[in-house]
């Protein structure tokens, strides 16, 4: 990063902020930041805690892989430079995302604890929710929904989380969920009990 241009970006006071938008909306903003491995239900507990809070008229908006690794961060892939680089965009989104009042249900596996803190950093810790949704490797592996873990272990892909690339459990989470134990619905409702208090919705 160019030190010197970014001295010379000065900004700009806009008359509307945060606040604003979100007495509009009559709700807060924030960053639904679901974490674990790959297969291990993230984006189906997200997109299940996205349509509760749709349906009391909360103006979310989703990111996952398929809106940003196939898109803005097209030229990145899996090494840990790479992660961190799309993990840094990511969250740069999804703090403008909240300025603009909307709620971000995001789900990348995010896989390095000190990414999360540069996550969290970024969004800033009053606007972050942590989920981890911890599901085992075996029972990922065992449900390969992409068929990637059996390419993994053939050696077709490099770098695959929980192969052979790290994942470090969060230190400590909002919520943790165990899919193994609980149900999609379950989970859910816990999510959703967790961001009615923290949106103050009804
Ligand atoms: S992250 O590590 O940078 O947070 P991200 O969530 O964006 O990863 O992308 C993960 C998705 O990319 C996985 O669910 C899987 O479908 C796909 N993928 C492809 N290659 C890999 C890999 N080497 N490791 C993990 N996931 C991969």
């Amino acid at each position: 990063m160019n030190s010197n241009n970014m001295d010379n970006i000065i900004p700009h006071d806009f008359y509307i902020g945060k606040t604003d938008r979100n007495k509009l909306n009559g709700h807060d903003s924030c960053v639904v930041w679901f974490t674990g491995l790959s297969g291990s239900g993230k984006s189906t507990i997200a997109n299940l805690v996205e349509n509760e809070l749709f349906k009391k008229g909360i103006k979310t908006f989703s990111l996952d892989g398929d809106n940003i690794r196939k898109g803005l961060n097209n030229n990145l892939g899996f090494s840990a430079e790479d992660r961190h680089e799309n993990l840094r965009r990511i969250a740069e989104v999804a703090k403008l995302f909240v300025e603009s009042g909307s709620v971000i249900i995001a789900s990348f596996i995010s896989p390095l604890e000190k990414d999360r803190e540069m996550i969290k950093g970024i969004i800033g810790r009053s606007n972050y929710i942590e989920v981890f949704v911890n599901t085992s490797l075996e029972e990922c592996e065992r449900r390969d929904v992409k068929g990637l873990y059996k390419k993994a272990r053939a050696g077709e892909i490099k770098n695959f989380t929980g192969i052979d690339a790290p994942y470090e459990n969060p230190v400590n989470p909002d919520i943790e969920i165990n899919t193994e134990k609980e149900s999609l619905e379950e989970a859910t409702h816990r999510i959703f009990k967790l961001l009615q208090k923290k949106l103050e919705i009804k």
